[in-house]
């Protein structure tokens, strides 16, 4: 889940990298480093830390190449430190790397190299590969890298330069690398995000593709070394989306996109009270759905359970696709496989869109990024329109997620030749005003973070459609805050997590209108007879609820439905203003990186 950057032309390369890599440090950032080829030497700057911790603008007018490579990394062998960030380096310091994915047979690969008197600095798979491709080379970096690679097992995204030649020799297995075309510049890179300021023109690389960068021109082939063609593609957002635009971090910034995203993902999908997308799903031979997905888009995926099965009446299964990708699942052809993924990347998602289909099950990709892997390769796919997310939480995609999902069922529905409800198409068109109604109120939710921001641990329950919002909800708060925060089923307190309560855990309730309205009431009573601290989520005016409640947050009335989406929202803002107001940072919370490309 690193991130990886390569730069070939006549701009301020140490420059360009540098800005670069920190639009490409949700994807990780302990620590980083750049290596520009400086006339026939190379100025490589890398350690712990951030980017702008390790390398001073200072040094931008000192270090005049055109050729350089960096790299922002989320450690997963060897702890964060200097010998253990890239670019890494071969024994004579001629041939430098940055690496994104693992190398499963590093150890195989070491003890070999060892065996040959390779000299190893770091604690890293990625280093064996700069000392493979050493052990190939002999004037052709494109021979050396395609060698080693054939011998590599795992996955890749790497750039490899060597100091006697102004080229660039990319390869792409299992992790995002793109190629931005510029005016007479390249750049190379995980994400759009890190070169959109100077091209929109991108190729997405395929796996086993291996591409050789020179001035102004490329050529790409295949591990096979048969030429292949990739198209150009256009970029459709622009920088402006990705800066912060005044809020204080980017988890607020997207926190008040939702009124945005949610018309966006919304944009010409009804229509004359008809669901309009542009898949094909026939339900006269759909026998089972499964959602398979990790993390937040996971919770949303139980969420699309409890919406697919009210709605449709088919038997829907949700998987962490972590477990689905390793059990035995049992997949058939009649199956219809939605795999959710903010990013498109996530390794264990991917793995589990690839399984399903090797079993014959039709796949739909459920997506924000455009062009990222898991789009390419679903069968048919929606995506969600929600601009860049930045913040490592994911907020805007959720509520975005959801709304899909709901927009699927409904789609169902109608080619299982039902009439749509109005009403709920109706709510489902107001969700972006609603929404702006519940950030209006953010003082309400910051003074509630200010009284509860100490606490050791939180409890968040819910019931029916709004269970998985209590999942969320809590893994929110502990992901940005580092509180201890649990959800939980309401009615299942009684058989353990009750002993939890006491004087000091907080307990968030959702509690709005619908078929479990009376049930969760009962289950607030008997926190309060226990003296747990209540926060209730409530759109009704009800004498009991404020009785019963110590702070009591509205939100705009709804039907049980489209609930999820109102009631996850004063849920981000909880924990961002905790994390927050605890000094935290919310972009960036320890041990965690946006894009988790590796399993
Ligand atoms: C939490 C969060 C993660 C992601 C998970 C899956 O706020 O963002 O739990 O939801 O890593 O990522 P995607 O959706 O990109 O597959």
């Amino acid at each position: 889940m690193c991130g990886i950057l390569g730069y070939l032309g006549d701009g301020e390369t140490l420059s360009i990298l540098f800005n670069g890599l920190k639009r490409l440090e949700y994807r990780g950032y302990d620590s980083a480093g750049i290596a520009v080829l400086n006339k026939q030497d190379v100025f490589l700057i890398k350690d712990k830390g951030t980017i702008s911790e390790i390398c001073k603008p200072e040094l931008f007018s000192q270090i005049n190449g055109h050729l350089g490579i960096a790299h922002t990394r989320w450690a997963t062998h060897g702890e964060p430190n200097k010998d253990n960030a890239h670019p890494h380096f071969d024994c004579k310091k001629e041939i430098f790397l940055v690496h994104n994915g693992i190398i499963e047979n590093y150890n195989t690969l070491k003890r070999f190299l060892e065996n040959k008197n390779h000299k190893f600095i770091s604690e890293t798979d990625s280093e064996v590969l700069v000392h493979l491709i050493e052990h190939f080379y002999n004037d052709n970096l494109e021979v050396a890298v395609s060698k080693a690679l054939a011998l590599v097992e795992g996955t890749f995204g790497l750039i490899v330069i060597h100091k006697k030649n102004k080229e660039m020799v990319i390869a792409k297995r299992g992790s995002p690398l793109i190629i931005g075309v510029g005016e007479g510049d390249i750049f190379v890179s995980s994400d759009a995000a890190a070169l959109i300021e100077y091209t929109k023109k991108v190729i997405y690389l395929e796996d086993n593709d291996i591409a050789v960068i020179q001035e102004g021109n490329y050529s790409i082939k295949n591990l096979s070394g048969q030429d292949v063609i990739r198209e150009i593609h256009e970029i459709k957002w622009d920088l402006n989306q990705i800066e912060k635009k005044g809020f204080k971090h980017f988890m607020l910034k997207e926190i008040f996109e939702q009124p945005e995203s949610l018309s966006n993902v919304l944009r010409g999908r009804i229509k004359n009270d008809k669901i309009k997308l542009t898949i094909d799903l026939n339900p006269s031979s759909l026998s089972r759905i499964i959602i398979t997905a990790c993390g937040t888009s996971w919770h949303s995926a139980l969420i699309g359970k409890y919406l697919i099965e009210k709605i449709v009446g088919i038997p829907v299964e949700v998987d962490y696709a972590s477990e689905f990708r390793y059990r035995d699942s049992i997949i058939n052809k009649n199956d219809l496989v939605i795999v959710l993924s903010q990013s498109g990347e996530t390794a264990d998602t991917l793995a589990a869109l690839r399984k399903s289909k090797s079993r014959g099950a039709q796949t739909l990709g459920i997506v924000n990024v455009v062009g990222s892997t898991i789009s390419r390769e679903v069968d048919s796919g929606i995506y969600l329109h929600a601009g860049p997310e930045i913040g490592v939480a994911s907020t805007k995609a959720f509520t975005s997620q959801v709304v899909t999902l709901l927009l699927i069922s409904l789609f169902i529905k109608q080619n299982q030749g039902y009439k749509l409800d109005n009403i709920l198409l109706n709510e489902i068109l107001s969700l972006p005003e609603k929404v702006k109604i519940i950030l209006d109120k953010q003082d309400d939710i910051k003074k509630i973070a200010e009284i509860f921001k100490s606490k050791n641990n939180f409890l968040y329950l819910g019931r029916g459609i709004n269970f998985p919002v209590a999942l969320e909800g809590a893994l929110k708060l502990k992901e940005i805050s580092y509180i201890h925060a649990e959800g939980y089923p309401a009615a299942e307190m009684k058989h353990g997590p009750i002993a939890l309560i006491d004087k000091e855990m907080p307990v968030v309730f959702l509690a709005t209108n619908g078929t479990v309205f009376e049930k969760i009431l009962s289950n607030i009573e008997e926190v309060r007879a226990r003296g747990g601290k209540i926060i209730t989520v409530t759109d009704r005016e009800d004498e009991s609820i404020k009785r019963l409640s110590d702070y009591v947050l509205y939100v705009p009335k709804t039907i049980e439905e489209i609930s999820p989406i109102i009631n996850s929202i004063p849920l981000q803002l909880l924990a961002y203003h905790i994390a927050d107001l605890k000094g935290l940072n919310v972009d960036r919370p320890r041990n965690l990186a946006k894009s988790v490309t590796v399993e």
